[in-house]
């Protein structure tokens, strides 16, 4: 009879979890969705012609997706729109909270709440390290091909670029780390901005290159910043290291940089966060924000900031596999119907890196190919260093209707140019 009591217990247990499963589940989101940006200051869709250059190209260029935000954050922002007043915000802490309560869960590392420091936007976060940590004439290191405002923020304040460029073999990208101590190792190099994972080439660094990165950086006297922005955007497996946490040495030499705002399609909010735990960088750092005028965030961003990192999970969830099914689709139609052109395959991020080298172009034939005759509005591999030339960046974070679109039109083009 116990036993029977005891099986039956574990049947109600089970039943009961399949139960909780299905309503913890949450929202179902479609990200098949097709939905019309045009006429909503998107940059991506309202900007084309400026940017791309063709106002007919599918926009497939900047970094943000075509998905509705989750549910959760739109029914925020609909009740803070019906009660109608837009005041200056209050900034209360529980950005803190919510931060650690997402970092631990994506990484399983745990950051200090004093560590942290609200702020509206990453390449803000960038732009005001600069001033407050470099003087003009010192060196800034990064790694090229890479996220082209790194490169303007170095130039824009009259540093000097240091390029530890990403070896690129087989394929594949990698750090040279020999060139990487050499240059931290001059006294004029003071900082090092290092895209983990990485925009544009989609790596997800190992936890040996995180590590070695940071280990560098502090031997060197170099600090560290890591733009962490795409690290909830793991790929096929793949698991993000956030540099410098759990050795006390490092952290002390290290700014790591987040937000939810590529994830949950919330960019246009602007909210993410400084996580600096040596206290006398996070004071000068808080100084320089200060100075810059830049601490006052718009009304909505830190509701969805929080609500994005404690109650959007299920989107995430849900957003992942419907990434790898773009990045295998697309993979398959150019092996299928354009070989010359190759996928990089993507560890991380809605970004896609494109080796265009077979194609045999030179670089302005190679983006009127893309973006005239075939009407794919890409990012073009140059803007990312001289490294990138030939090769494109392809947002692929839309609905596969409109991938598909493109894929079809950039294949038509295909068969007329080659
Ligand atoms: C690596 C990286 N850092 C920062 C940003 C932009 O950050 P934010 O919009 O918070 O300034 C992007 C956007 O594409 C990015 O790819």
């Amino acid at each position: 009879m116990f036993q029977f009591m005891r099986a039956r217990g574990l049947g109600f247990a089970l039943y009961m979890r399949g139960y909780l499963c299905k309503e913890d589940k949450g929202m179902q989101y479609n990200f098949d969705q097709v939905i019309s940006r045009k006429n909503t200051n998107s940059s991506k869709w309202d900007n084309v012609k400026a940017r791309v250059g063709n106002e007919n190209a599918i926009p497939m260029w900047v970094a943000d997706t075509d998905f509705v935000a989750p549910q959760p954050i739109r029914k925020m922002l609909e009740e803070r729109i019906q009660h109608g007043i837009f005041g200056y915000p209050y900034r209360t802490d529980e950005f803190r909270a919510a931060t650690k309560r997402w970092i631990l869960k994506q990484h399983q590392v745990e950051l200090q709440e004093e560590w942290m420091v609200f702020t509206t936007g990453v390449v803000p976060i960038i732009y005001t390290i600069i001033q407050a940590f470099t003087s003009p004439g010192d060196e800034v290191i990064i790694q090229q091909p890479v996220y082209h405002p790194f490169i303007h923020a170095i130039r824009d304040h009259g540093r000097r670029l240091s390029n530890n460029a990403l070896r690129y073999a087989c394929g594949q990208y990698t750090i040279d780390f020999d060139d990487l101590a050499a240059r931290c190792a001059k006294p004029e190099a003071k900082l090092m901005i290092f895209s983990n994972p990485h925009n544009p080439v989609g790596r997800c660094w190992k936890k040996e290159e995180v590590d070695r990165v940071a280990k560098i950086c502090v031997e060197n006297n170099v600090l560290l910043i890591s733009d962490e922005i795409h690290s909830d955007l793991m790929l096929f497996g793949h698991k993000h290291t956030p540099a410098a946490i759990g050795n006390p040495c490092w952290e002390n030499n290290t700014i790591l940089c987040y937000a939810p705002t590529k994830t949950f399609n919330i960019a246009g909010l602007r909210g993410s966060c400084a996580v600096i735990p040596n206290s006398s960088i996070r004071e000068r750092f808080s100084h320089q924000l200060l100075c810059n005028s830049s601490v006052q965030e718009c009304l909505f961003s830190l509701p969805a900031y929080v609500i994005a990192y404690t109650q959007c999970d299920d989107y995430l969830e849900q957003l992942l596999p419907y990434l790898e099914g773009n990045i295998t689709f697309l993979n398959s139609f150019l092996r299928s119907y354009m070989p010359r052109i190759r996928l990089v395959q993507p560890e991380a991020t809605f970004l896609t890196w494109l080796d265009c080298s077979a194609l045999g172009f030179e670089k302005a034939s190679l983006y009127d190919f893309f973006v005239n005759r075939a009407l794919v509005g890409i990012s073009k591999g140059e803007s990312f260093g001289a490294e990138g030339e030939q090769f494109v960046r392809l947002n692929i974070g839309c609905p596969r209707a409109t991938l598909q679109k493109a894929l079809h039109q950039l294949r038509n083009a295909y068969m007329q140019c080659l």
